[in-house]
């Protein structure tokens, strides 16, 4: 089947699928307490796609030019045939398999991820600080765990990268502290702006902390020197040390929107597809691959909801801020 192009002439390269709606963490600025306490509807066992499953869609994307494909969640750790799934997702020649997680089960399961073909791995670190840390966690989880999670991909051959949240007067403070830290180990460290992804995480822009900032902080202790894309569409503008001691990278979706090279599509963990970030409603392909459906006609249906994408959130909050409407939590579609 041929490669689909949207309405804005973006071709489908990556794809992200939540693994798991569920997490151990409650991030203020993911699944905060309030909203994602013992009342909340997670999806129940048989809504959430098995292994054999999500492959079958794997496949889908891949024969429509996906080359990418990142697992996250909710926290995708929590899933205990993840190595198996990653074996599986290999075998269906996507050659780049990626992770994000929050580290906390990552010591222990690293080897095994790396033996069964995982290629990179992301980590949330916010703080070094324990108490910022705790906090922004929300249960109150310790970073040194994580930073030994983190230790133990490397170990295990892993590349990492680390993913850090800023949020105005919660953990800027500790932006330079971060930078020492993983510089000292070799690891790229990203700082992602904080995001109105959902309904419940009560974003404003003033907690946003623009990234052009944090790079002018970070450039006056150890000057940085900007680096072209690896790639069209990488999403993080990348800065190498000038010293040569590795690099950093910003992901400023609300300062500077990168929407018009958005080529990524998502899976939701109960196999809905979802062509942004910021979207209300998805495509059921879970459900077409249980009516019985074939290889085709869930690839003829990817391709059919991709063809029609126009999505550009991010550029019409920066052009005008859009009216309030609902959209799917960042657990549930996949960060
Ligand atoms: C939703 S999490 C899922 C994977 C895993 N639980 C983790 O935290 O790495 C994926 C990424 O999204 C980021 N994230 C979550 N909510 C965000 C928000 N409102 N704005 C920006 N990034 C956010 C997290 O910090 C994390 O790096
Ligand atoms: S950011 Fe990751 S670790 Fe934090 S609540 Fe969201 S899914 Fe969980």
């Amino acid at each position: 089947m041929a490669a689909p192009r949207d309405t804005l002439g973006r071709p489908i390269r990556d794809l992200r699928i939540s693994v798991t709606d569920r997490c151990n963490f409650r991030c203020p600025y993911c699944m905060p307490k309030e909203a994602f306490g013992p009342g909340h509807a997670f999806l129940a066992e048989g809504r959430l796609m098995t292994a054999g499953e999500l492959v079958r869609l794997v496949r889908a994307f891949a024969g429509l030019g996906v080359e990418k494909v990142r697992l996250t969640g909710g926290e995708p750790l929590l899933r205990s045939d993840l190595p198996a799934l990653i074996a599986a997702i290999k075998q269906e020649g996507i050659h780049d398999v990626s992770l994000t997680t929050n580290g906390w089960f990552l010591a222990k399961q690293a080897s095994a991820l790396r033996a069964a073909g995982l290629d990179r791995n992301n980590v949330s670190v916010d703080s070094l600080d324990e108490g910022v840390a705790g906090r922004m966690n929300g249960l109150g989880f310790s970073v040194a765990r994580v930073l030994e999670g983190i230790d133990a991909a490397a170990a295990a051959g892993l590349p990492v990268k680390v993913n850090c949240v800023v949020q105005r007067g919660v953990n800027e403070g500790g932006v330079l502290d971060l930078c020492a830290y993983f510089r000292e180990r070799g690891h790229v460290l990203r700082f992602i702006e904080f995001m109105d992804v959902g309904t419940t995480n009560h974003w404003l822009p003033a907690q946003v902390v623009p990234s052009r900032e944090l790079v002018e902080r970070v450039a006056a202790v150890w000057p940085l020197e900007p680096l072209g894309p690896l790639y069209r569409g990488e999403v993080a503008a990348r800065y190498r040390y000038a010293d040569g001691r590795g690099e950093i990278g910003i992901i400023s979706s609300v300062t500077e929107p990168f929407c018009r090279d958005c080529h990524r599509a998502r899976l939701s963990a109960d196999g809905q597809l979802f062509t942004c970030l910021f979207a209300a409603a998805g495509t059921d392909l879970l459900g077409l691959v249980r009516s019985g459906a074939g290889d085709t006609e869930v690839a003829g249906k990817v391709a059919a909801v991709w063809a029609a994408r126009s999505d550009r959130y991010s550029e019409e909050r920066a052009a005008l801020p859009p009216a309030p409407r609902p959209r799917v939590e960042m657990s549930f579609i996949g960060g």
